[in-house]
């Protein structure tokens, strides 16, 4: 809806109304099209503004409906006609205008903010390009590199930026209406009837470059194609800037259609949508004693405390202290201790001039006693992945923490109820997974065991919440939800060595589907050494009695001693400057195909029988993402995760999925759930001794229940329990 009233005499005042944010549903279009009308009929009214209800402009197009067919007006035609208004129209921005609010603003002759708003065309991160008129009005606004880089990667600006860049005309620290009605007075006196408002239509500007524009673009998409990681979006954006500096503004609007048809009808803006729905959604969710955390009153956080100061001791004592909360940083190790005081102090540092702030050093106090954090009322424990030093721990914070203080655990994988035994109160304990490094990435997983109580999982969503991660709340299980599932990745791509594959063909075909890194790539970079060790310690990596070769069968089932061998020669990737692949020294970040990888897997396959054959990027793809998520369908069976969106955010926000697939379950619908599953019977039939590649009963059932769409799994999988 939008509303009309007439202000200080001659002043149509046109606002905007659809709580939270004024999206541009079909109402509020109708609104503003009824309101111009009126605004331009009314003889009395010299000018209009057009603003938002509660401080909020415009948050864009109404996603919601994205999903049907789209009725009431058109942005394209409703912004047009307000450009071509022959009254002085005015946007009165405050707190944000983004996507279609923007473009709104754009189409507006004058564009005054209020200091505290935040501006963007964020369409690109749905899957999308800013298909009101945005492409093709920002460039001939503020030049083609400038509209290129907001339109490329969706991000916001302030209203100083705004400024600077030519976005808005002015900036108010006062009432934002106030100053846009007094404005639209000053100028409507100005652009009396009979002058035209044509200097002020951002349409009918050039829009040229000084520079060579083939060399431009072609840079520019270079550039773009290459942070794309496969997502077509972006390059949809460069080729509409393109058409916005190479075309007449109309016909830009047609190559801005047409590219915006082809990237809604995409299975990528799909993905990104669900995406951008999965993440609120995954706030919400109750336990299996049916208690809802979100609905759970919290412990009240002020001091914290964080124990043991390595890799994610240091990186969790910057995020929480960056998020204003006092630290109590204890490690027991002297001369870590010092390191580590060096090494946050410097990421503290280093953060804060990034943001334009003053690092906030003296909110952490460093001790190398455990004593120190008995006034913390939540302490979160990254020692050492070892059960009997962490029991050791919580049997000494027994003794130490006051009453109520809630105890994490950043474990990787140990049992969280386990752990919440060897504490006085193990309802008040949960695991709090962070990912490395922990300052910087965005999810947190939050391990409730069967004893946790929600108020100790509300506190830790809600503090997730506050160090700005991505929190989810899983089940207590071996490797929680994102580990557990990528052992049968990581376990795939080794079968896959040993049967004539190499790293770098592993790489490529995972690297092609969108990930950041492939999977050996990655091992390499975060040290082989850590799941060495952890094999290790369960039993594996270790020789056969009878023939003295590292075993390549396990209780019956088939198991790859390919990285043990690795890792045996000293290899752990980055670190020591080999690994998969070759470094030019330790530490050094680029890495090289290996020829000793090479004869040291025809060695391995000569030594133990097998044969190399050609594997395809198909087979990578399938053996590798299907058993992964195949091992996502045991983990919603088991009641480990919530609902297929909750893996979905894991693995977008912790492992690097590829957003615009959707996250391994959403790509799992997308591909189509008969497909996975007669793939996966194909590759169990292949490799009977590898079990995990059998098809899980749910996906059987899904399969058998007609194939549903991801958003009906939960609600078949509750009829399918309910049969039982
Ligand atoms: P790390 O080896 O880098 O650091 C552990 C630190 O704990 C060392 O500085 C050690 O001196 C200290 N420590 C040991 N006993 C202590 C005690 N009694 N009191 C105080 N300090 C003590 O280990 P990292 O990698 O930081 O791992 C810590 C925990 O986080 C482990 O449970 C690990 O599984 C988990 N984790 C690790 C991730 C990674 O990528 N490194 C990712 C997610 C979780």
């Amino acid at each position: 809806m939008a509303s009309f009233a007439r202000v200080s005499g001659s002043v149509g005042l046109i606002t905007l109304q659809n709580p939270p944010v004024n999206a541009l549903s079909f109402a509020v279009r109708q609104g503003i099209v009824d309101k111009v009308k009126r605004a331009l009929s009314e003889p009395e009214v010299k000018c209009v503004v057009i603003c938002g209800q509660n401080g909020v402009f415009c948050g864009g197009a109404d996603i919601k409906e994205f999903r049907g067919p789209m009725f009431g007006p058109p942005l394209v035609p409703m912004i047009h006609d307000i450009e071509a208004a022959t009254k002085p129209v005015v946007a009165a921005i405050e707190g944000s205008a983004f996507g279609g609010g923007l473009e709104l603003a754009l189409g507006c002759h004058y564009r005054i903010a209020h200091s505290k708003t935040r501006l963007g065309l964020p369409e690109v991160t749905l899957g999308l390009l800013p298909a009101a008129g945005g492409s093709q009005r920002l460039p001939r606004l503020i030049g083609v590199p400038a509209a290129l880089d907001l339109i490329t990667t969706g991000r916001h600006v302030t209203a100083a930026e705004a400024l600077q860049l030519g976005i808005v005309d002015q900036v108010t620290d006062h009432n934002t209406v106030d100053a846009a009605v007094k404005f639209a007075l000053s100028v409507a006196v100005f652009f009396s009837p009979g002058k035209p408002l044509d200097a002020r239509r951002i349409s009918m500007y050039p829009c040229g470059l000084s520079s060579d524009l083939d060399d431009f673009f072609e840079k520019a998409m270079q550039k773009v194609c290459r942070g794309a990681r496969g997502a077509i979006a972006p390059i949809a954006c460069v080729q509409a800037v393109r058409a916005a500096a190479t075309l007449p503004y109309a016909q830009g609007i047609e190559k801005e259609k047409e590219l915006m048809d082809t990237l809604f009808a995409s299975g990528q803006a799909r993905a990104l949508q669900y995406c951008f729905f999965a993440q609120r959604a995954v706030g919400k969710w109750s336990m299996p004693s049916g208690a809802c955390w979100d609905t759970s009153k919290t412990r009240p956080v002020h001091k914290t405390a964080v124990i043991g100061l390595g890799t994610m001791g240091r990186g969790i004592a910057v995020a929480l202290a960056q998020a204003g909360f006092p630290v109590i940083a204890v490690e027991s190790h002297k001369k870590q201790l010092m390191e580590a005081k060096e090494a946050i102090s410097g990421m503290l540092v280093r953060a804060a001039k990034r943001r334009g702030v003053t690092p906030v050093l003296n909110k952490i106090t460093y001790s190398p006693n455990m004593q120190s954090v008995a006034n913390a009322d939540l302490v979160i424990e990254a020692v050492f992945e070892d059960m009997a030093l962490k029991e050791k721990v919580f049997q000494q914070l027994s003794g130490i923490c006051k009453p109520g203080t809630l105890l994490c655990t950043n474990t990787s994988g140990l049992n969280i109820d386990h752990l919440a035994s060897q504490f006085r109160n193990p309802e008040l304990v949960v695991g709090m997974h962070f990912f490395a490094p922990a300052h910087v990435m965005k999810l947190l997983e939050v391990v409730y065991g069967p004893r946790s109580s929600p108020e100790a999982v509300a506190t830790a969503m809600t503090l997730g919440k506050k160090i700005g991660k991505v929190s989810v709340a899983v089940g207590n299980c071996q490797g929680f939800v994102g580990n557990r599932m990528l052992e049968h990745y990581l376990e795939q791509a080794l079968f896959l060595l040993e049967e004539g594959g190499t790293p770098e063909l592993i790489d490529q075909a995972l690297e092609e589907f969108g990930f950041a890194m492939g999977v050996f790539r990655m091992s390499d970079l975060s040290g082989l050494d850590v799941g060495w060790r952890i094999r290790k310690a369960k039993g594996l990596a270790v020789p056969d009695p009878t023939t003295g070769q590292t075993a390549r069968v396990h209780q019956g089932r088939r198991y790859s001693p390919v990285a043990d061998l690795i890792c045996e020669q000293g290899r752990f990737g980055q670190k020591t400057g080999q690994g998969w692949y070759q470094y030019d020294k330790p530490g050094s970040r680029v890495g090289k195909p290996d020829p000793w990888v090479h004869s040291f897997l025809e060695a391995y396959r000569a030594r133990h029988g097998l044969v190399a054959r050609r594997i395809d990027q198909q087979e990578v793809l399938e053996r590798c993402l299907y058993s992964l998520i195949n091992e996502g369908f045991r983990i919603l069976e088991d009641g480990i995760a919530a609902g297929p969106e909750n893996i979905d955010i894991i693995y977008v926000f912790g492992y690097s999925w590829p957003r615009h697939r959707g996250g391994p379950m959403f790509y799992a619908h997308l591909v189509g759930l008969p497909k996975i599953l007669e793939r996966l019977e194909h590759y169990h039939q292949a490799h009977p001794d590898v079990p995990t590649l059998q098809p899980c009963n749910l996906l059987r059932k899904l399969v058998a229940s007609g194939s549903p769409p991801i958003q009906k799994w939960k609600e078949v999988m509750k009829r399918l329990d309910s049969r039982l």
